[in-house]
């Protein structure tokens, strides 16, 4: 019993390290960079206006190119240019949800800190 105890013990530890491994970033804590909110609803409207041109798999290369950049400039450029046939076509607030998902299914740290403009979002630097 205490076997099985341990291996669900070493299961959570190492799961909690690999979280918390997560990719560096400028202003990482414990109150991470978007919400959990945010996320999902990015998840909705990433479903709806970005994967028929390319899945959430497109975009981790896309990160290390930016690397280096804010996400301020990765959302400016975004709304800019995307959807490629309809670029601008979304709400401010919407293209940040969608970021916020981006930035979740690529590990980065989710927590109570929301992802917006008064946020010191060009401060926020992907790395
Ligand atoms: C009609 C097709 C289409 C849709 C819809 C679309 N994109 Fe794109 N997107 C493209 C094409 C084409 C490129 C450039 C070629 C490439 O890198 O594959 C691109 C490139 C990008 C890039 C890389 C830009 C860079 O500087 O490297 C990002 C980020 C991006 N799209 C985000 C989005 C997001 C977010 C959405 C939804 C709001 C979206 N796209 C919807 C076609 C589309």
């Amino acid at each position: 019993m205490s076997k099985l105890v341990n291996f669900f013990a070493n299961v959570l530890l190492t799961t909690g390290i690999v979280l918390l491994l997560g990719p560096p970033l400028a202003r990482a804590d414990e109150h991470g960079m978007y919400t959990i909110d945010q996320a999902y609803q990015g998840k909705y409207y990433f479903e709806q206006s970005c994967q028929n041109c390319h899945d959430v798999k497109f975009y981790k290369p896309v990160l290390q190119r930016y690397s280096g950049q804010s996400i301020m400039y990765l959302w400016e450029t975004i709304m800019g240019t995307m959807p490629a046939d309809n670029p601008g076509s979304l709400t401010d607030e919407e293209y940040m949800q969608i970021i916020a998902y981006i930035l979740n299914q690529n590990n980065y740290p989710m927590g109570k800190n929301k992802l917006g403009i008064d946020n010191n979002l060009d401060e926020l630097i992907i790395n």
